[in-house]
């Protein structure tokens, strides 16, 4: 039935969700602000300088547009450091044969990704050319929740998004699928992506996922 599928990147493909945590509680401890785990949830899927405000609501200070830009330019400078290091050996469990075997039946795949810095982390994941599509921050205008993302990276790979499946990590992203009118699988906490048509620890059982394609997996 479903002909492609749109993925998320940061916290689906690759553990860069991790990263983004990281160079955002690194900015928030120079600055004194309190930030944990449970905030950075409502920063999965969100724009840069939006994910700031976010985190700037902890603190009692008025800042101006531009300390806000350098603040947002600093964590980026942190996440860019991090991601340096990435390798194809940071692709997530399941990725890998995900795609292949997406590949060989005739799927088209696309990445739909709210960051600025999709094209590197790609690059060094060694997928970069895998995909038939590629959208990133720098090519909608709005940012999920909104479905721009996933209905470019559907109308770019020319299917209509009701054959389309969106895979995502955070619960702007399965928002954004949803609004799309696509399938939402979620991958990780259940509680958190509940809004999702079918949810999954990790993508490891690619069976669950091959099978909405129609493609039967020995055994499986
Ligand atoms: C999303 C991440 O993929 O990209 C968010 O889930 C991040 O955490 C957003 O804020 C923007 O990323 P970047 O790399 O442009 O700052
Ligand atoms: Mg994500």
């Amino acid at each position: 039935k479903y002909r492609g599928a749109i993925f998320d990147l940061d916290g689906v493909i690759t553990d860069t969700a991790r990263y983004h945590y990281e160079a955002w509680k690194r900015l928030s401890d120079e600055l004194g602000i309190y930030f944990d785990e449970k905030i950075n949830e409502r920063l999965k899927g969100i724009g840069r300088l939006q994910s700031l405000e976010i985190i700037l609501e902890k603190s009692k200070k008025q800042f101006s547009m531009e300390e806000k830009r350098y603040f947002a330019d600093k964590k980026n400078q942190y996440y860019r450091e991090m991601i340096k290091s990435i390798t194809p050996k940071d692709l997530l469990p399941g990725i890998p044969e995900l795609i292949r075997e997406l590949k060989e039946r005739g799927i088209k795949i696309a990445v739909a990704s709210a960051s600025r810095n999709a094209f590197t982390v790609l690059k060094n994941l060694g997928i970069s050319d895998k995909f038939d599509y590629i959208v990133d921050a720098s090519r909608i205008k709005k940012g999920k929740p909104h479905p721009e993302l996933f209905l470019t990276a559907a109308e770019n790979i020319g299917l209509k998004p009701d054959v389309c499946v969106g895979i995502e990590d955070s619960a702007a992203g399965i928002e954004a699928i949803k609004r799309a009118g696509m399938f939402a699988i979620g991958v990780g906490d259940f509680e958190i992506l509940k809004k999702a048509d079918m949810v999954l620890k990790d993508l490891r059982d690619t069976e669950k996922i091959l099978r909405l394609f129609s493609i039967n997996v020995p055994g499986g």
